[in-house]
């Protein structure tokens, strides 16, 4: 027997603004928010101490069956540099290990980062309409290194579960800086 939740429904998506609507939740990440994440630490203060900024916004909807369950996700990264490194997602794994996931780059240009737990690493490079697949078992980043909003939509199940500890303890393997105007993959000491 169907339950009301077991309806099939639709968003209406935005290509312009990069919004869908009706939008469950909204997350805004500032600066502040990825303290851990971003490797100059004195600027990360220095943004803090004048007030905070904010880095990227998350829109957000779950549909939920009393089957399963898929959710949809719209990030907005705002261009823009923390000292030489890019504003990026804070990224994460995926608590169980066989889920995937699904992202979509609708506006904006940049890079998705993958790693494993192993240390395998990854960069693709993005454009729009770039699609890319996220295995299961590869931490995933998405880094803005445009002069405008990068946008991208993202599909995976909610019961995949985000572990972000892997990251704010060692970060990826490499860091997307600005060097002499220029993109470049330089590697993380703390890794
Ligand atoms: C969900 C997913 C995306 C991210 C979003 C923000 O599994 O990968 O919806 O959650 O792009 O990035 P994080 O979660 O790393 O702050
Ligand atoms: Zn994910």
């Amino acid at each position: 027997m169907l339950q009301e939740i077991d309806y099939p429904i639709s968003v209406q998506f935005d290509f312009e603004s990069g919004t869908f609507d009706p939008v469950k939740v909204r997350t805004d990440r500032c600066v502040s928010d990825l303290a851990l994440m971003f490797a100059d630490k004195k600027v990360v203060q220095e943004i803090i101490n004048n007030g905070d900024r904010l880095v990227y916004e998350i829109w957000y909807h779950p549909f939920e069956t009393s089957k399963s369950d898929m959710a949809l996700g719209v990030t907005r990264i705002l261009p823009g540099k923390v000292g030489a490194e890019y504003h990026m997602t804070k990224g994460h794994i995926h608590e169980r290990d066989d889920q995937p996931e699904i992202y979509f780059c609708i506006q904006g240009e940049g890079y998705l980062l993958l790693q494993t737990l192993d240390g395998d690493f990854r960069a693709e490079r993005w454009t729009p309409g770039t699609i890319s697949h996220i295995p299961p078992m590869w931490a995933h980043r998405v880094v803005n290194t445009g002069n405008k909003m990068l946008i991208f939509v993202a599909s995976y199940h909610l019961s995949a579960g985000h572990d972000y500890q892997p990251i704010e303890e060692k970060g990826f393997k490499k860091l997307v800086v600005e060097t002499d105007g220029k993109v470049a993959f330089i590697d993380n000491p703390h890794w």
